[in-house]
């Protein structure tokens, strides 16, 4: 099977009414742990890499090893998304790699880092719209903006600060009829990262989940029923990954991530993409950190990039069953990116 426009993998989840978890990448033990999970729960997925993932694997060799995944698992329909493209040219340089969906961050500056004007971003995104859709690939577009840093990407906004800037459910409406955009990231006071929030439990003192402005998100749904909605920052931040980390050297400090309980009220609201990268990345650290401190004569890279590979495999199950897509591989005939361009140009 060819990898899948994004917005078919949305549009069949909406129908069915589940999420779709949007797993990032970097090397290729995340990539075959993500496949075999989908393979096993029968779920379609979407692999997406960030531009610190394309520089960090120089762009081939992600896009290829995405390209062996598809050709392992025929039956599983696959979209190579590129996460948080900032410039009309990181998107362009995705699509020229068969990217089949892009996102356009213009939530942010080119520099990822300033909160852009609403009219700046609707410009950026409507450019990369018009760029991609003609083409067949997808949009995603971010309107508001997320806490915390990740690789250099991001405004780093303060729990307060992010709270200043979540997403309005008017100006989303607006956001959609002026870009044409096939999915909307929204700002509920997610964070990316393993350090989501500060706010205490009163009584034990630890870091509680953040407290996300839900309501944001069924306001957007009563508005546009039909908007598929993508929830940046979605990493539950589990405690026994950390406990791991920490248990074998690590010094991760209290925390805590997004709750299911959330990630599913989003679902049944009109969230169709869950973007989950954190938790995998905990769950391989661990995983290194147990084998290099119970057996610090090992040496040979196989043996430790293999239990983290399944380690990240674990996590990327739990997912795909919590976010409903385990069990709709087989729901629907793929479509490809030629389809996908009459579909845009009937539109
Ligand atoms: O959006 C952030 C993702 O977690 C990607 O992170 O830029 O470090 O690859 P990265
Ligand atoms: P996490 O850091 O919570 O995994 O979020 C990842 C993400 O939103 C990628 O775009
Ligand atoms: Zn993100």
């Amino acid at each position: 099977m060819p990898l899948v426009p994004m917005r078919q993998i949305l549009d069949e989840a909406a129908k069915a009414g589940y999420g779709v978890g949007a797993f990032n990448v970097n090397n290729m033990e995340q990539i075959q742990a993500i496949m075999q999970a989908a393979h096993d729960t029968q779920s379609p997925v979407i692999i997406q890499a960030s531009r610190g993932a394309l520089k960090y694997s120089k762009m081939i060799y992600l896009r290829n090893l995405i390209q062996a995944a598809v050709e392992e698992f025929p039956e599983i329909p696959v979209s190579m998304h590129l996460d948080h493209g900032n410039s009309l040219d990181s998107c362009k340089k995705a699509i020229e790699l068969d990217f089949t969906s892009v996102m356009i961050d213009g939530s942010l500056a080119e520099d990822g880092k300033t909160p852009n004007t609403y009219e700046a971003n609707v410009a950026i995104t409507k450019a990369v719209v018009t760029m991609a859709h003609p083409l067949g690939v997808t949009v995603e577009g971010e309107l508001g903006c997320l806490g915390g840093i990740e690789d250099g990407h991001g405004a780093g906004l303060s729990v307060d600060e992010v709270n200043a800037h979540l997403t309005d459910p008017g100006q989303a409406e607006q956001f959609v009829a002026d870009t044409g955009v096939d999915a909307l990231a929204v700002a509920i006071g997610t964070s990316h990262g393993a350090y989501k929030g500060a706010r205490k439990d009163p009584v034990t003192g630890k870091i509680m989940p953040p407290k996300l402005a839900m309501e944001r998100i069924h306001q957007i749904h009563e508005r546009m029923p039909n908007c598929h909605m993508v929830m940046h920052g979605s990493s539950s931040v589990p405690q026994e990954l950390v406990d791991i980390i920490n248990q074998y050297g690590g010094k991760m400090p209290d925390t805590a991530g997004v709750t299911l309980d959330n990630i599913q009220d989003g679902i049944k609201h009109g969230v169709r993409k869950v973007n989950v990268d954190t938790d995998s990345r905990l769950a391989m650290t661990g995983a290194v950190r147990k084998v290099f401190v119970e057996t610090p004569g090992k040496f040979d890279p196989r043996d430790w990039l293999g239990p983290a590979r399944e380690a990240a495999y674990k996590v990327y199950i739990e997912r795909m069953k919590a976010f409903g897509q385990a069990g709709h591989a087989r729901d629907y005939k793929p479509m490809t990116l030629d389809d996908m361009k009459k579909v845009y140009a009937k539109a």
